[in-house]
């Protein structure tokens, strides 16, 4: 565990925020969950406790080790239950107005050397620690999802992120036993730089109909080796979140390189988010995923 930080605070009990929680819960962090309704906490809690089973059966961890952990983890729905943290991470919505509204929110609630991170896939640093009253106790740590399983964190400073918050940060995700890559302050960093052009390509190549979904992921899996295809990958990440990044590498690098894919925005526009909603390019509510054309 980190020296210096103990109680650590996350904001947005989705995918990612409970992914966090989990894997700090299980390197021994208290950790406190905030999100908008006492209704997400529950089911992001129900969610953190269903994984922490799978690892159980998986023989990852003992039932002793679960039951610890899960201990070490509260939620509540009150930002004032914030106040604790030593190192605050945000992993509300890809927006940088839900972003911004946030900080407003939490900042007078934490102590004044407390740290605040975001999990942002895509925003800039800079311009997110503008928004908080601590720009030099205020990074990004990326992780990426599923969090429990994948060995990558990013971290990402801003203009004015001091030297001892990066540390902290560093010795942080050390200790959950994760490998850190630092990438500079420009539009999604580097793993979603590289890889939402890819998935958004592959939306395109289903828009032109140059294959269906089964014929584009089939492709990539057994053609290029990837362990998911890019439209399943898309539905796991959330295309809400995918056409967020799209949009901010189209803004932030003014290049029609990044042109977010007609077909992503309606299925977006449709609720259609993927797996989380149910229905992406993949119909979730069966047994089976079935593709949605
Ligand atoms: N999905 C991925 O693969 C992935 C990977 C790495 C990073 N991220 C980033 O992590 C963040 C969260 O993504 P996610 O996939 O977990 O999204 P999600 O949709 O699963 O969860 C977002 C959560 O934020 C909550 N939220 C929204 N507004 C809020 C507010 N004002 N106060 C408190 N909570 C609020 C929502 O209720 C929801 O529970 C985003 O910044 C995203 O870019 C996502």
């Amino acid at each position: 565990m980190s020296a210096v930080l103990k109680n650590i605070g996350i904001i947005g009990a989705g995918q990612m925020g409970c992914g966090i929680a989990h894997v700090s819960a299980a390197a021994g962090y208290k950790v406190h969950i905030y999100d908008l309704s006492q209704d997400r906490i529950e089911s992001g809690l129900a969610t953190i406790n269903g994984n922490f089973a799978r690892q159980v059966t998986n023989g990852k961890m003992t039932d002793e080790e679960r039951s610890a952990a899960l201990a070490r983890i509260t939620g509540s729905a009150d930002v004032n239950d914030l106040a604790p943290s030593d190192l605050l991470i945000e992993a509300a919505t890809e927006d940088e107005s839900v972003k911004r509204r946030i900080y407003a929110q939490v900042c007078p609630v934490l102590k004044p050397e407390a740290i605040l991170a975001t999990n942002t896939s895509s925003l800039s640093i800079t311009r997110l620690a503008a928004a908080t009253d601590r720009p030099e106790r205020f990074m990004g740590i990326h992780f990426m999802n599923p969090v429990p399983v994948m060995k990558l964190v990013e971290l990402v400073r801003g203009i004015a992120t001091e030297e001892a918050t990066f540390s902290a940060a560093r010795e942080f995700v050390a200790s959950l036993e994760k490998t850190v890559t630092v990438a500079e302050d420009f539009p999604a960093f580097i793993v979603n730089r590289i890889l939402l052009p890819m998935i958004n390509e592959a939306i395109y190549t289903l828009y032109e109909g140059v294959g269906t979904v089964d014929a584009i992921d089939t492709a990539m899996k057994l053609g290029a080796n990837h362990p998911m295809g890019p439209l399943q990958l898309a539905d796991f990440i959330g295309l809400d979140t995918c056409l967020s990044i799209m949009q901010v590498l189209h803004d932030g690098l003014a290049d029609s390189k990044y042109r977010p894919c007609p077909l992503l925005v309606k299925y977006v526009e449709a609720g259609w988010l993927g797996r989380k909603s149910g229905r992406g390019f993949y119909d979730y509510r069966g047994e089976t995923p079935v593709p949605t054309r």
